[in-house]
């Protein structure tokens, strides 16, 4: 069977009581914590850093994914790493020497994955495909939680699979991020989607438990 796993991103959540939030979604059956770093300069906010990801490692052992917007991630990388992330993505146009990231991150055993941003071209991973183990999709502008899905995100995600079969990378994860709900999810997934990063659809249901379990439903069809 293909791949379907759901993020709950925490950026939606009760920053007050984020252990909390988390053993709930965890309850649900999410599979990873996705964690939107953003440092007010390649995105408008600014978020959580390491400190606050080292604290929730004790919390839970499912895979803490970081989503790094912010310029120069290389520079921050290692204290991620130490924070107790497994799977980091980068936005390319945020960092000079990507290759050099993405061969970093792996040689400390983490996943590595790049992210697209709306405006951003399928073909920019025409090399880094190579190396990479997923592609993050956005299907809203990076920065906020709680935007609406971009539906040409759609043809972008089929535009990738292309590029997975020329290049021979089939086993490359795909993951959706932004404006994910239980209406869209359905197409989303049938697209080829493997991992849905869902924040407020989430966090702001009245049952954030039941709603990672209807999400995966949905997901697997
Ligand atoms: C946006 C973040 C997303 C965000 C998604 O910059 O990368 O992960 O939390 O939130 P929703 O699901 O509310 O669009
Ligand atoms: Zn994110």
């Amino acid at each position: 069977a293909e791949t379907k796993l759901i993020a709950p991103s925490i950026l939606s959540a009760d920053f007050s009581k984020l252990g909390e939030e988390i053993r709930k979604v965890e309850k649900g059956g999410a599979d990873i914590i996705h964690l939107d770093v953003m440092d007010g300069r390649y995105v408008p906010n600014i978020t959580i850093g390491p400190p606050v990801i080292e604290s929730l490692r004790s919390i839970t052992d499912l895979p803490f994914d970081a989503h790094l917007m912010i310029v120069e991630p290389e520079r921050y990388v290692p204290d991620f790493i130490k924070a107790g992330c497994d799977m980091i993505s980068f936005h390319m146009d945020a960092c000079i020497h990507s290759h050099r990231l993405v061969d970093y991150i792996k040689s400390q055993n983490v996943k590595a994955g790049v992210v697209l941003n709306p405006s951003t071209p399928v073909n920019t991973l025409e090399e880094i495909i190579y190396y990479i183990d997923y592609v993050l999709i956005m299907s809203v502008n990076p920065g906020f939680g709680g935007q609406k899905f971009i539906p040409e995100t759609l043809n972008k995600v089929k535009k990738l699979k292309k590029l997975m079969e020329e290049t021979g990378r089939t086993d490359i994860l795909i993951e959706i991020d932004g404006g994910i709900n239980i209406n869209n999810i359905g197409d989303v997934s049938s697209a080829g989607v493997n991992i849905f990063v869902a924040g407020s659809s989430i966090f702001k249901a009245e049952d954030p438990a039941e709603m990672v379990r209807k999400l995966k439903e949905k997901a697997l069809y």
